[in-house]
């Protein structure tokens, strides 16, 4: 998918070693849940990806360069039995931090909802962040999704302690309203 100056492609085998040149940078680890990823157990998450059908995490080319890394989970939500499966999505990003401040984060989180809602035909998806992490925070409200939650140090930060979390979440109907009438028919 193209997006805005990205190209969302799927990974291949070569853009592991790349993108684990800033997934462990510290600046990246501050706000992630995962502060620290092994760099053996990393590669081979990216490798089973192909195998795992709810996964559709990718990264995202600048010019030819990945820049950052989209996550796109398919995911159940709660419900009584009879529940329709499959039917939510949660989404994540990190930006190479050589390559913040230029609108990727942005145009990445447009890419994913564009994901999830068309291609995927998905109903609803969410997101969560630190509420110290101001710049997720704006990428999520500039994508148009809603503020559902705010926890009162509901999350737990490695160096803060107990903090407060936010929880974003867009439906389907709320995304095409806000696609231009073209789109919205092509969706
Ligand atoms: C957070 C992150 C995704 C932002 O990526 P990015 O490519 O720099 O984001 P963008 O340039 O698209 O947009 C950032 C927005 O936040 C704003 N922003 C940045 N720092 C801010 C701050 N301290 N306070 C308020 N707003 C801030 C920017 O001005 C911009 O908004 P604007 O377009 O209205 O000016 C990136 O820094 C990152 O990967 N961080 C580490 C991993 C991470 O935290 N991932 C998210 C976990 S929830």
């Amino acid at each position: 998918m193209r997006v805005g100056p990205l190209h969302l492609r799927e990974a291949a085998g070569a853009d592991v070693e790349r993108m684990l040149a800033f997934r462990n940078d510290p600046s990246v680890n501050r706000f992630m849940l995962r502060t620290h990823v092994d760099p053996a157990a990393f590669r081979a998450e990216w490798s089973a990806i192909g195998a795992r059908e709810t996964d559709f995490s990718c990264v995202a080319e600048v010019d030819g360069t990945v820049a950052a890394i989209g996550f796109l989970d398919v995911v159940d939500g709660m419900g009584q039995p009879g529940m329709p499966r499959r039917t939510e999505a949660v989404i994540g990003y990190i930006v190479d931090p050589q390559l913040t401040g230029r609108g990727v984060a942005s145009a990445l989180a447009r890419g994913l909802l564009a994901a999830a809602f068309g291609q995927l035909g998905l109903r609803r998806v969410t997101a969560g962040c630190f509420a110290d992490n101001l710049a997720s925070a704006r990428v999520l409200e500039k994508a148009g999704m809603r503020r559902e939650q705010h926890g009162v140090e509901d999350s737990w930060h490695a160096e803060l302690g107990w903090v407060d979390g936010y929880q974003y979440a867009m439906l389907d109907r709320e995304w095409r309203a806000q696609q231009p009438a073209g789109v919205r028919r092509q969706a």
